[in-house]
């Protein structure tokens, strides 16, 4: 194929903090996202849906109902109904009774990013976005605000965005072209991870990577990505074995609800 850099070097093992740290603090809420970062994540990764008054808020699942006290779609809330609620999937009272209960409103994409130094770098999941007009050009918007569409100091990309959803992504790359895009990519139980090069020659015309469910991946399949200077990032590991696995594998990046799985005493 063509010639192109990829902004993420091939030999790179970054720890990307699933929904933040959610293994240890609600997911996708600030305080998360505060704790990934703290223990040493090299991307935070948040998933976002559009708001019936057209806000991007960040939450998993299209519906409240999993992880906050009320019930319905996203996109039936305005941003001030959302607001009232509380996001914690554990429901067992504690967060709701504590002084710090604010911190776990549902966070705006934008409070994220105003609230979070310099220094953070996103993985940004354009959930569902089949049920949201204009969601692309929000996000795209909103990362120009916030300076997202450039590298960092150490030469990283301040935000990459993924989605399972190659329409969307393609509608992104449109839009912005030096925006780096993963494919996420789904299969099935026991199946392993492979790609014909049809697929392969689409998805180097929008994507810089992809991230696929660590049990279908295996050596050969990274190796033709990289052969295709397409890197592989590795949802979702929480075990340090399969993590030392992976990066043994020359996957590029692991997405963990425990940022902290190669380097703490757990
Ligand atoms: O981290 C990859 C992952 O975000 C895709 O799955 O369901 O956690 O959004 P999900
Ligand atoms: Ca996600």
């Amino acid at each position: 194929g063509t010639k192109w850099n990829n902004p993420i070097p091939n030999d790179e093992f970054l720890i990307i903090g699933h929904r933040g740290a959610s293994a240890y603090e609600p997911e996708n809420t600030i305080p998360s996202f505060e704790l990934a970062k703290n223990l040493g994540s090299d991307y935070i990764e948040l998933d976002v849906h559009l708001t019936k008054d057209d806000k991007l808020v960040i939450m998993h699942d299209k519906d409240v109902k999993r992880t906050t006290e009320s019930k319905g779609k996203i996109k039936n809330h305005t941003l001030a109904e959302l607001k009232e609620l509380t996001a914690d999937e554990d429901k067992d009272g504690k967060v709701a009774a504590s002084a710090q209960k604010e911190a776990y409103d549902i966070p705006t994409l934008q409070e994220v990013l105003a609230q979070m130094t310099d220094e953070t770098r996103f993985v940004i999941e354009l959930k569902d976005p089949d049920e949201y007009d204009g969601i692309e050009e929000k996000l795209v918007s909103m990362m120009n605000d916030y300076g997202l569409i450039e590298k960092d100091k150490k030469g990283y990309p301040k935000a990459v965005i993924h989605s399972f959803d190659e329409e969307s992504l393609q509608k992104v790359h449109r839009l912005n072209k030096d925006i780096p895009l993963l494919q996420l990519i789904s299969f099935d139980d026991g199946e392993e991870a492979k790609m014909t090069s049809k697929e392969l020659t689409k998805l180097q015309t929008y994507a810089i990577g992809v991230g696929v469910s660590y049990e279908a991946l295996n050596a050969e399949f990274v190796s033709a990505m990289h052969q295709a200077n397409i890197i592989v990032f590795a949802y979702t590991v929480d075990d340090r074995e399969d993590a030392v696995k992976l990066q043994a594998m020359g996957v590029n990046g692991i997405h963990t609800n425990k940022p902290d799985l190669l380097t703490g005493t757990e």
